[in-house]
């Protein structure tokens, strides 16, 4: 058992921690991990405030978790239910106290919040003692709703939550709401550049660049961990691929919009201008140094190299759009980039950004059906794409399907 200044130092440890994290979706998983550890908690969800709901955003389970194969994982769906008094969570919410809950089963008489069974209904799993807390910033406001369930001790019982670890909790609760207002203004600037660059249509833009960064996120992670990437490199690289990926068009920005909306098929001269995105986004963070940056200038670069050498801008220096030397092809074109010369951020937008484009609606096409789709991923497994990494892909097929519905098309 720790003490309470062991307590205080790893709470403010764990604050730390979470505050490297950029990307608000890795973000709340963090979050989830290490608070549900701290109090040792079978299971943990999130919510966040959206439009005056909270919306289920995060969740974990570790029971769950365990009967599934190794390395897959829990799929669920996210939905919102009104702040007010009558869920626990929305109680929270809306009074900002915490509530600490032995049984939510066997709630106290003259409560105004009940305790929604049908989940457990569904998943066949008892919820029993209930850790909600609010999600403060320093501003006073509820940003959201940490929920820890099923506190166990060593043999696996489910023990009611410590009252000595509530003020713990809330001196990190705080930490994180401070975190997830970061990272979700980070993520609304990222969103209001590209949108300003008027890449698309604005209302399809948000929900199209966090699936393709959703996608490359867990076709990456899949891929690393089979290599035996260690799991902090895994969960830094992440962090900055989600970003980065987020940014692959971007350079877009410098296309225009008679090439970039046009209603048909592109001929070949606009083809050419077209690909120029590649190497005019790569430039926006050439000047700069952060992994982020990097990764953004690589993924920029990178994601319309294919795996058979066939891809473009291939080997040049993006800051004169020139072939580099030894590397000029027939008609002065440079050599595409093959296989393992192509950075694995890149070969893994590849799949993310042409899966995308598949099943989705463009001003040129219409969008295909599944099974098209996944034929052609397939087929071009060696041709367009990675083999292992579409080997990764096929094998996280539910996830991926799970994010097409978290960021439908409106
Ligand atoms: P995008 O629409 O995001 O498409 C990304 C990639 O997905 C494409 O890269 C391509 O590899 C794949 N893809 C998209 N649609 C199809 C399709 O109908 N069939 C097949 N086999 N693959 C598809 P690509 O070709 O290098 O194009 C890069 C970007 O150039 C596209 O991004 C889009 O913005 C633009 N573009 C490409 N072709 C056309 C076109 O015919 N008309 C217009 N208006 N834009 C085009
Ligand atoms: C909660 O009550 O806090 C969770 C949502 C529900 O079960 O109704
Ligand atoms: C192709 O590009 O011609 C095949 C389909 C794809 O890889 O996008
Ligand atoms: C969509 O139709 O755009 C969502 C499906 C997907 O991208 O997986
Ligand atoms: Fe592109
Ligand atoms: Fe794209």
């Amino acid at each position: 058992m720790l003490d309470e200044k062991q307590k205080l130092t790893h709470i403010i440890n764990l604050g730390h921690e979470i505050a490297r994290v950029n990307d608000v979706d890795l973000l709340l998983e963090r979050i989830l991990t290490v608070a549900r550890r701290f109090v040792n908690a079978d299971a943990g969800s999130i919510y966040v405030k959206e439009d005056n709901r909270l919306k289920f955003s995060h969740t974990q389970n570790e029971t769950m978790q365990k009967k599934l194969p190794a390395g897959q994982k829990l799929i669920y769906s996210t939905f919102s239910i009104p702040i007010d008094n009558e869920s626990i969570a929305g109680y929270v919410a809306s009074t900002g106290r915490m509530l600490n809950i032995p049984d939510v089963y066997e709630l106290p008489e003259g409560v105004s919040y009940s305790f929604n069974k049908g989940y457990d209904a569904i998943s066949r799993y008892r919820t029993k003692s209930v850790l909600t807390f609010p999600l403060t910033n320093n501003r006073g406001e509820v940003i959201g709703v940490l929920q820890l369930i099923n506190a166990m001790d060593g043999e696996g019982n489910i023990l009611p939550f410590a009252r000595e670890d509530e003020p713990f909790i809330l001196h990190f609760a705080n930490s994180a709401a401070i975190a997830i207002e970061r990272a979700q203004m980070t993520r609304a600037i990222i969103l209001r550049m590209i949108r300003m660059a008027e890449l698309r249509d604005p209302k399809e833009t948000g929900a199209h660049v966090n699936r393709v960064a959703s996608y490359a996120v867990e076709v990456y992670e899949r891929w690393a961990s089979v290599r035996g990437v260690p799991f902090k490199e895994i969960e830094k690289n992440k962090d900055v691929l989600r970003m980065a990926a987020m940014l692959h068009d971007v350079g877009k920005v410098a296309i225009s919009d008679a090439i970039l909306k046009k209603p048909a098929r592109l001929d070949p001269e606009e083809f050419e201008a077209m690909k120029q995105h590649t190497y005019l986004g790569a430039r926006l963070f050439s000047d700069t140094y952060s992994d982020f940056d990097e990764a953004s200038s690589l993924v920029s670069l990178n994601h319309h190299e294919r795996w058979d050498g066939n891809g473009y801008p291939g080997h040049i220096n993006p800051l004169s759009g020139l072939p580099m030397l030894g590397y000029e092809g027939q008609n002065g074109k440079a050599l595409g980039k093959k296989a393992e010369e192509i950075p694995p951020f890149g070969r893994v937008v590849a799949i993310a950004d042409v899966y995308d484009a598949l099943c989705s609606r463009r001003a040129y096409k219409d969008p295909w059906d599944e099974d098209q789709v996944l034929e052609t991923m397939r087929k071009e497994s060696g041709k367009h794409f990675d083999p292992e990494m579409i080997e990764a892909f096929f094998s996280i097929l539910d996830v991926i399907r799970s994010i097409g519905q978290r960021y439908p098309n409106v």
